[in-house]
């Protein structure tokens, strides 16, 4: 069994690393505060050919193995878990279904836009009353000559305001079978979208999660992805993938966690000591960066699977599950370790603490991944 990266990937983290730490953090905290869309930072992304990565390299990406897009997910995320699930989502869910699933005139209008940033691509599954259940969903669908009309309210759309178009979910108007969805290409400038909310959100503050709703919106018939009722199956494919992503997202920032808790710990001084010194510190610290490394593991090896082509639904539901329950468990015990300055929004763990609570909720709850991992155990 091999642990160790090859050149091209450390080379590829040491780059995203110098990058997060000499773009992103100068400005990531002010982001945050201001609630602004890092669209200055996802152009510098596309620059370095990370928005391309999986985009094949006939439509101007750089199509990488999935775990060098973990890899990118995770010191992203380190700096920035906004940023880290914008680039995420664009990447694994919008760029990915459509390398995946599109056809020839689907892949050369999207993906070469898509690598340079001029498309910023999102994912919109969830309704208000379709989040779990996601095929419950309500938005409905018509052929209307060479068009498709869309009509229903999508809700939870990561970068909504921002994205210039959607991997979008409905299912025909007379579907008598609640499952069968079918999934769309939608631009936003589409006739009959609009953006109707952002979240105002406990965290993740400079990712827009929107609302869209679509009055009679028009899209060309050729933008339908897949064949119609294929979409229940793009979307759980296209999530199984991309949830690989959010345990590396999960990975990126409970690193920065530890690394938090370590330099405060080192730092402060009680009883005439540096915290550090007392056994009760130390045990957090160890039981922290324990379940941190599980975490990296369980996703490199998702990761790994997906790309020797072989299964990997359980694998990146596990990955999932059990990186985003243990970056909210070491997000506590980070804040813990700092006492009350934790709770100030002085320290950046206030913010990761806060971020981390979205982990386990978006891209299928914790409650889903059980569900999927236990299916493949007990079928
Ligand atoms: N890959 C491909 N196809 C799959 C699949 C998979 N992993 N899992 C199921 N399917 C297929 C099944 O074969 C079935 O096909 P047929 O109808 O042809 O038989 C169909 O999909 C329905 O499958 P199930 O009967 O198993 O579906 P279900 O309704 O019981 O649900 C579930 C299964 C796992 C609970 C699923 O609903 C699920 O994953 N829910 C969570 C949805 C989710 O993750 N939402 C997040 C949205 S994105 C987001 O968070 C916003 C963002 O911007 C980040």
């Amino acid at each position: 069994m091999n642990f160790k990266l090859n050149e091209e990937q450390k080379m590829l983290k040491e780059m995203v690393r110098h990058f997060a730490e000499n773009e992103i953090s100068p400005v990531a905290k002010e982001l945050e505060q201001k609630r602004e869309f890092p669209s200055t930072l996802i152009k510098k992304l596309a620059e370095l050919g990370l928005m391309g990565m999986s985009v094949p390299e006939k439509y101007g990406g750089s199509e990488t193995d999935s775990l060098s897009v973990s890899l990118v997910i995770e010191e992203i995320s380190r700096v920035s878990p906004s940023l880290a699930v914008i680039f995420s989502v664009h990447s694994s869910l919008f760029c990915y279904s459509i390398s995946k699933f599109g056809t020839e005139e689907q892949k050369r209008k999207y993906l070469p836009k898509a690598a340079e940033a001029k498309i910023l691509g999102a994912f919109s599954l969830s309704e208000s009353e379709a989040g779990s259940d996601a095929t419950a969903l309500k938005t409905s669908f018509v052929k209307k000559g060479d068009k498709y009309i869309l009509n229903g309210i999508k809700t939870w759309v990561t970068s909504g305001k921002n994205a210039n178009a959607f991997i979008l979910f409905a299912k025909h108007k007379t579907a008598s079978e609640k499952r069968k969805l079918s999934a769309f290409i939608v631009d936003k400038d589409s006739p009959g979208l609009k953006i109707t909310k952002v979240e105002d959100k406990m965290g993740l503050h400079s990712s827009m999660t929107s609302e869209i709703t679509l009055e009679d919106c028009e899209i060309p018939s050729s933008n339908i992805l897949g064949n119609e009722g294929q979409g229940t199956k793009i979307a759980f494919h296209c999530l199984d993938y991309s949830r690989i992503g959010i345990a590396s997202q999960s990975v990126g920032l409970a690193s920065r966690c530890l690394e938090e808790a370590i330099k405060y710990s080192t730092q402060r001084q009680a009883f005439g000591k540096n915290i550090s010194s007392f056994q009760t510190i130390q045990f957090k610290i160890a039981d922290m960066s324990t379940q941190l490394d599980a975490s990296r593991l369980l996703a490199y090896r998702a990761a790994y699977l997906a790309d020797q082509g072989q299964p990997f639904s359980k694998e990146s539901a596990m990955a999932k599950l059990f990186a985003s329950e243990a970056a909210n468990k070491i997000a506590y015990e980070a804040l813990q370790i700092h006492g009350g300055y934790g709770y100030s929004k002085e320290f950046l763990i206030e913010q990761l603490y806060r971020d981390a609570r979205a982990l386990t909720i978006y891209e299928g709850t914790s409650e889903i991944q059980r569900i999927v991992i236990s299916r493949y155990l007990l079928r």
